[in-house]
Protein backbone atom coordinates (compact mmCIF):
# COMPACT_ATOMS: atom_id res chain seq x y z
CA UNK A 1 0.00 0.00 0.00
CA UNK A 2 1.02 3.67 -0.64
CA UNK A 3 2.48 4.92 3.09
CA UNK A 4 3.25 7.66 4.37
CA UNK A 5 6.70 7.73 6.76
CA UNK A 6 8.46 10.75 8.51
CA UNK A 7 11.83 11.17 8.48
CA UNK A 8 14.69 13.16 9.91
CA UNK A 9 18.38 13.92 8.82
CA UNK A 10 19.80 14.54 12.29
CA UNK A 11 22.46 17.55 13.10
CA UNK A 12 25.40 15.02 12.19
CA UNK A 13 24.18 14.20 8.90
CA UNK A 14 22.99 17.92 8.25
CA UNK A 15 26.39 18.98 9.44
CA UNK A 16 28.21 16.41 7.27
CA UNK A 17 26.48 18.29 4.40
CA UNK A 18 24.95 15.32 3.10
CA UNK A 19 21.85 16.36 2.67
CA UNK A 20 21.26 15.84 -1.02
CA UNK A 21 22.84 12.53 -0.91
CA UNK A 22 20.17 11.32 1.11
CA UNK A 23 17.62 12.95 -0.81
CA UNK A 24 18.68 11.21 -3.68
CA UNK A 25 18.55 7.75 -2.00
CA UNK A 26 14.63 8.43 -1.30
CA UNK A 27 14.30 9.74 -4.71
CA UNK A 28 15.68 6.23 -6.06
CA UNK A 29 14.20 3.99 -3.94
CA UNK A 30 10.60 5.36 -5.04
CA UNK A 31 10.23 7.48 -1.78
CA UNK A 32 8.75 10.90 -3.06
CA UNK A 33 9.34 14.14 -0.53
CA UNK A 34 5.87 15.63 0.03
CA UNK A 35 6.79 17.83 2.52
CA UNK A 36 9.95 19.11 3.97
CA UNK A 37 11.47 21.48 6.44
CA UNK A 38 14.46 22.72 8.22
CA UNK A 39 14.25 23.10 11.80
CA UNK A 40 16.61 23.88 14.91
CA UNK A 41 14.87 22.47 17.40
CA UNK A 42 14.20 23.48 21.28
CA UNK A 43 14.69 21.09 23.83
CA UNK A 44 11.16 21.42 24.77
CA UNK A 45 10.10 19.78 20.91
CA UNK A 46 12.74 17.31 21.02
CA UNK A 47 11.43 16.21 24.43
CA UNK A 48 7.82 15.91 22.86
CA UNK A 49 8.59 14.59 19.78
CA UNK A 50 10.88 11.44 21.45
CA UNK A 51 8.46 10.91 24.46
CA UNK A 52 8.12 7.49 23.84
CA UNK A 53 12.05 7.15 25.09
CA UNK A 54 11.79 9.69 27.73
CA UNK A 55 12.15 6.32 30.63
CA UNK A 56 15.31 5.20 28.54
CA UNK A 57 18.69 5.82 30.00
CA UNK A 58 19.94 7.02 26.46
CA UNK A 59 16.52 10.28 26.44
CA UNK A 60 19.03 12.69 27.75
CA UNK A 61 22.05 12.29 25.37
CA UNK A 62 19.54 11.87 22.71
CA UNK A 63 17.75 15.09 23.27
CA UNK A 64 21.18 17.26 23.98
CA UNK A 65 22.34 15.40 20.11
CA UNK A 66 18.84 16.20 18.53
CA UNK A 67 19.21 20.19 19.51
CA UNK A 68 23.14 20.29 19.01
CA UNK A 69 22.33 21.74 15.76
CA UNK A 70 19.58 21.99 12.52
CA UNK A 71 17.53 19.14 11.33
CA UNK A 72 15.99 18.39 8.07
CA UNK A 73 12.58 16.69 8.44
CA UNK A 74 10.81 15.50 5.56
CA UNK A 75 7.46 13.21 4.90
CA UNK A 76 8.00 10.10 2.57
CA UNK A 77 5.61 8.66 0.65
CA UNK A 78 5.24 5.37 -1.39
CA UNK A 79 5.10 2.13 -1.78
CA UNK A 80 5.20 0.63 1.59
CA UNK A 81 7.61 3.73 2.84
CA UNK A 82 7.72 2.82 6.65
CA UNK A 83 9.22 -0.18 5.73
CA UNK A 84 10.99 0.82 2.62
CA UNK A 85 12.46 3.70 4.66
CA UNK A 86 13.97 1.81 7.48
CA UNK A 87 15.44 -0.49 5.15
CA UNK A 88 17.64 2.19 3.32
CA UNK A 89 18.38 3.72 6.83
CA UNK A 90 20.16 0.65 8.03
CA UNK A 91 19.98 -1.00 11.67
CA UNK A 92 20.01 2.12 14.41
CA UNK A 93 23.51 1.04 15.44
CA UNK A 94 25.36 1.80 12.50
CA UNK A 95 28.17 -0.96 13.54
CA UNK A 96 25.35 -3.45 12.87
CA UNK A 97 23.86 -1.22 9.50
CA UNK A 98 24.42 -3.77 6.82
CA UNK A 99 26.80 -2.23 3.76
CA UNK A 100 24.90 0.61 1.20
CA UNK A 101 22.62 2.06 3.90
CA UNK A 102 22.12 5.53 5.31
CA UNK A 103 23.86 4.64 8.18
CA UNK A 104 26.07 2.38 7.22
CA UNK A 105 27.69 4.83 5.10
CA UNK A 106 26.83 9.03 7.39
CA UNK A 107 26.67 7.90 10.67
CA UNK A 108 29.61 7.54 13.37
CA UNK A 109 27.61 6.17 16.68
CA UNK A 110 23.85 4.85 17.88
CA UNK A 111 24.03 8.10 18.97
CA UNK A 112 24.78 10.47 15.85
CA UNK A 113 23.08 7.93 13.35
CA UNK A 114 22.13 10.42 10.77
CA UNK A 115 18.26 9.85 10.57
CA UNK A 116 15.26 8.91 11.73
CA UNK A 117 12.71 6.84 10.38
CA UNK A 118 8.80 6.18 12.19
CA UNK A 119 9.24 2.44 13.20
CA UNK A 120 4.73 1.75 11.79
CA UNK A 121 2.09 3.06 10.58
CA UNK A 122 0.51 5.14 14.16
CA UNK A 123 3.73 6.23 14.55
CA UNK A 124 4.05 7.70 11.17
CA UNK A 125 0.63 9.18 11.74
CA UNK A 126 1.28 10.76 15.19
CA UNK A 127 5.18 12.16 14.00
CA UNK A 128 3.88 13.80 10.68
CA UNK A 129 0.80 15.51 12.55
CA UNK A 130 4.01 16.96 15.27
CA UNK A 131 6.04 18.32 12.55
CA UNK A 132 3.31 18.89 9.67
CA UNK A 133 0.11 19.96 11.02
CA UNK A 134 -3.07 19.67 8.75
CA UNK A 135 -2.72 20.75 4.91
CA UNK A 136 1.38 21.30 4.88
CA UNK A 137 1.97 17.69 3.27
CA UNK A 138 1.94 17.87 -0.63
CA UNK A 139 0.98 14.64 -2.50
CA UNK A 140 0.98 16.06 -5.92
CA UNK A 141 -0.51 12.70 -6.86
P1 LIG B 1 15.91 7.04 16.37
O1 LIG B 1 15.40 6.17 15.30
O2 LIG B 1 15.94 8.50 16.09
O3 LIG B 1 15.06 6.79 17.70
C1 LIG B 1 15.60 7.00 18.99
C2 LIG B 1 17.08 7.23 18.97
O4 LIG B 1 17.74 7.02 20.20
C3 LIG B 1 17.74 6.26 18.03
O5 LIG B 1 17.42 6.59 16.69
C4 LIG B 1 19.20 6.41 18.44
O6 LIG B 1 19.85 7.47 17.74
C5 LIG B 1 19.11 6.80 19.92
N1 LIG B 1 19.65 5.76 20.80
C6 LIG B 1 20.71 5.88 21.61
N2 LIG B 1 20.93 4.74 22.29
C7 LIG B 1 19.99 3.85 21.88
C8 LIG B 1 19.69 2.50 22.21
N3 LIG B 1 20.41 1.80 23.10
N4 LIG B 1 18.63 1.90 21.59
C9 LIG B 1 17.86 2.58 20.70
N5 LIG B 1 18.12 3.87 20.36
C10 LIG B 1 19.17 4.50 20.94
Amino acid sequence: AIERTLSIIKPDAVAKNVIGKIYSRFESNGLKVVASKMAWLSEQEAGQFYAVHKARPFFKDLVSFMISGPVMIQVLEGENAIAKNRELMGATNPKEAAAGTIRADFAESIDANAVHGSDAPETAAVEIGFFFPGMNVFSGR
